[in-house]
């Protein structure tokens, strides 16, 4: 794939690609999801477990909308922590809670995913909206949101998938193929970016290899679930009692 960075320059192409589209990307985001972002940011949120009154950890917060489902749930007694590496999209984040009901229980902090400013077992749990893909290093991403977690908490991730059921994988590919470029022009002089969207959502991993990161990790009751037959899928699993 020709927009796909190596390794080693991941990082720094990652940061700069999401710095250019933060103002345009949660309405590519609605227009990609036809709207469905929002119910299974939702559906990752109930699996994290978190309650009311829960200190919860958004990895790779981007413009907070995964961060502020979880402060609907934790509610005002709650506790929740956004976490990007790109300055621009948590701008648009603070941007976004301006209005927000639950904005005193947010903070943003700009940081890496692979190297989390926090202490061990600070969290009930930790969530990550399309961020893995974009990691240089998606085990230690994970080992970091397990290493944070309270031991019984859950680390959640809910990203691109691969369909798995003929005709309707073919299918899907084909409009994936032309509306993430429509959605690229229509948003001219963000080609590039889009192509990596596009490039990186193509060859990201199965979701059960996924699922096998995590249970690397030491997280028990690993698994995945497809939602829209396997578009995106949500990849959980729970810190063990004594892991730490
Ligand atoms: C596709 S956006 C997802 C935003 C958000 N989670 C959502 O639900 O829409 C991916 C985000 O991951 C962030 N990101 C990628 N690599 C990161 C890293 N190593 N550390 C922190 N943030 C990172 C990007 O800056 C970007 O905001």
């Amino acid at each position: 794939m020709p927009n796909l960075p190596n390794k080693d320059n991941k990082a720094k192409y990652v940061q700069e690609t999401f710095n250019s589209i933060a103002k345009n990307y949660d309405l590519m985001n609605t227009l990609m999801s036809l709207g469905l972002d929002k119910s299974w940011r939702r559906l990752a949120v109930d699996r994290s477990e978190l309650k009311a009154g829960g200190k919860g950890l958004d990895v790779c917060c981007g413009t907070g909308m995964l961060t502020m489902e979880q402060a609907r749930v934790a509610g005002s007694a709650g506790s929740i922590t956004g976490l990007d590496f790109s300055e621009k999209m948590l701008e648009v984040a603070r941007q976004n809670i301006v209005n927000f009901h639950f904005k005193d229980t947010i903070r943003f902090i700009q940081g890496d995913a692979m190297d989390l400013p926090f202490e061990n077992n600070e969290f009930d749990c930790a969530t990550v909206g399309w961020g893995l893909r974009n990691v240089p290093d998606i085990a230690k991403a994970v080992g970091e949101m397990a290493r944070v977690v309270k031991p019984g908490g859950k680390v959640v991730s809910l990203d691109m998938a691969q369909p798995m059921i003929p005709v309707f994988r073919e299918l899907y590919w084909l409009c994936f193929n032309w509306a993430v470029p429509a959605v690229g022009k229509l948003f001219s002089g963000n080609k590039k970016a889009y192509a990596y969207l596009h490039d990186s959502a193509r060859v990201f991993m199965h979701q059960k290899e996924l699922a096998g990161i995590f249970a690397k990790a030491g997280l028990v009751e690993a698994r995945c679930t497809n939602l829209c037959g396997g578009v995106v899928a949500i990849v959980e699993g729970r810190k063990p009692a004594a892991h730490y």
